[in-house]
């Protein structure tokens, strides 16, 4: 069996009785259907499937159409504008079936995806359907009572559909932990279970992301992976959610409901479009509908024209998802954004550039940006190509290591080793000199021009190290 193939397709029930806790709704349905197939055609000819997402609705429909032979003539109810689905559905659904023809099961998966945008026109098709319908036609919704819905709901059997127990889920979680021979914790199974709140579709996907990720399910795993649901979408789900996505909705949700700001959004999609499409023409047609999205997030960002932000998600969202016509579903590992770790590093990276440039244009009474354009440079060749110099400048101007190091680069371990030399022989002068009173001695201090502060630091160390009693641990010069 294909490796790739998301479990929540791989283990979809087959059969109605492999849809656990459901058991009233298969006491609605299944006896209406049942109708149907005595070609009694019932009072309602249409059933009305709703309840909370990730309970079984769809399969549902599904494993008794496969369970009773009948074939499934599926369609999202959104696409109810396009006039030529509705002709083709139509036209199903108004053929008695031929004597030996397979019986057929109409699905209308999420007609409440239409209520919030669609026109009248496309109800009032589905209300037309029912109507003329020689098959058992199933509509399914997570949320039903919208007030557009009413004549739905008038014209069909109301069949609710409830939140699986934690038990339930736990119970399918382990059959699948069994079937792929994997290694899983009953406690680590419960926690997936209470964190998915009834929805076993997302419990199944996070029993994979984590037997992908991590090969075993333990309960620290988990732990440390799964985060309840009321939150937004961390940037796999983002990703997983919208290439998974059946339908344009679906894509857009997937991206709007994530606290990732727009940039990394579309960087995310960017670096993981060629993990997931296999076929080139969709990973073009993706890039197309993508770069489109950029340049409209570019211009919203010049001209504040917030009222485009809709195109950025179509465009990033359902544009990218539906580009997919002939890759395969599959299972993809998806990547960190390499453009957002190279920002993070640079972004590091001129911050210490900036610091030094503070430092050392206060010590030459130089511009910032004179010492950016005209010091640095030749600081980062001397540092690199001379290290005993270096470390002279390095303790003179007081760098910190950071510092150092973006000036040394591969140097700068050598640097540091003349560093500590030198601050060593610089305390045995401070030291001569007090002891002595000499001062006459060549010291580094005279030709590096310490600081203030790193003479002080120099001298309070060489202090400390007398009062532990003596000098035997400073280098000869
Ligand atoms: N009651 C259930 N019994 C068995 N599997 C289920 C059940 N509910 C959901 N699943 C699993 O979750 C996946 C998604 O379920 P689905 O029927 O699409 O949910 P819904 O249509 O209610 O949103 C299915 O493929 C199946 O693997
Ligand atoms: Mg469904």
């Amino acid at each position: 069996m294909n490796k790739n193939i998301p479990w929540v397709i791989k283990y979809r029930p087959r059969r109605v009785s492999d849809v656990v806790n459901q058991d009233q709704a298969k006491e609605k349905f299944i006896p209406w259907l049942r109708q149907w197939l005595q070609n009694r055609v019932p009072e309602k000819k249409a059933a009305l499937f709703y309840g909370p997402a990730g309970v079984g609705k769809t399969s549902l429909v599904e494993a008794a159409a496969h369970e009773y032979g009948l074939e499934l003539i599926e369609m999202n109810a959104s696409d109810f504008r396009r006039k030529e689905d509705i002709e083709r559905i139509a036209k199903i659904a108004a053929t008695q079936m031929s004597l030996f023809g397979k019986r057929k099961i109409i699905l209308l998966d999420e007609v409440d995806g239409i209520s919030g945008s669609a026109d009248k026109g496309g109800l009032d098709a589905i209300l037309e359907l029912i109507k003329v319908t020689r098959h058992p036609i199933v509509m399914t919704a997570n949320d039903p009572w919208d007030q557009k819905l009413r004549p739905l709901r008038d014209a069909s059997l109301m069949i609710p559909f409830n939140r699986l127990s934690e038990r339930y889920v736990v119970q399918v979680l382990k059959r699948i932990c069994a079937a792929e021979k994997l290694e899983c914790e009953d406690a680590a199974l419960k926690y997936i279970a209470q964190r998915s709140e009834g929805d076993l579709r997302s419990a199944i996907n996070d029993l994979q992301a984590i037997a992908e990720g991590y090969g075993r399910v333990t309960l620290d795993i988990v732990k440390a992976v799964v985060v309840s649901r009321d939150r937004q979408y961390s940037p796999w789900e983002m990703l997983r959610n919208l290439f998974m996505s059946k339908y344009a909705w679906q894509a857009k949700r997937a991206v709007t409901h994530t606290d990732l700001d727009y940039d990394t959004v579309l960087q995310w999609i960017n670096e993981n479009i060629p993990n997931q499409y296999t076929d080139p023409e969709d990973v073009w047609r993706a890039y197309e509908s993508l770069s489109r999205a950029d340049i409209y997030l570019g211009r919203i960002k010049r001209s504040l024209s917030w009222d485009l932000l809709s195109y950025v998600f179509d465009l990033a969202g359902p544009g990218v998802a539906l580009a997919r016509k002939k890759s395969k579903f599959r299972w993809a590992k998806y990547s960190f954004p390499q453009k957002i770790m190279l920002l993070a590093k640079t972004k590091e990276m001129r911050e210490i550039r900036e610091a030094l440039a503070e430092t050392i244009s206060k010590r030459i009474h130089a511009s910032k940006s004179t010492v950016k354009r005209d010091v640095i440079p030749f600081l980062m060749i001397i540092f690199r190509e001379r290290p005993d110099y270096a470390a002279r400048i390095a303790i003179g101007y007081n760098l910190t290591d950071n510092m150092i190091k973006y000036l040394a680069g591969p140097t700068y371990s050598k640097i540091k080793e003349h560093m500590n030399l030198l601050l060593l022989r610089m305390e045995k002068p401070a030291l001569a000199s007090e002891e002595s009173s000499s001062g006459a001695k060549e010291s580094v201090t005279a030709r590096a021009a310490p600081s203030p502060s790193s003479k002080k630091k120099a001298t309070r160390r060489a202090s400390r190290r007398r009062r532990r009693g003596g000098t035997q641990s400073t280098l000869p010069i």
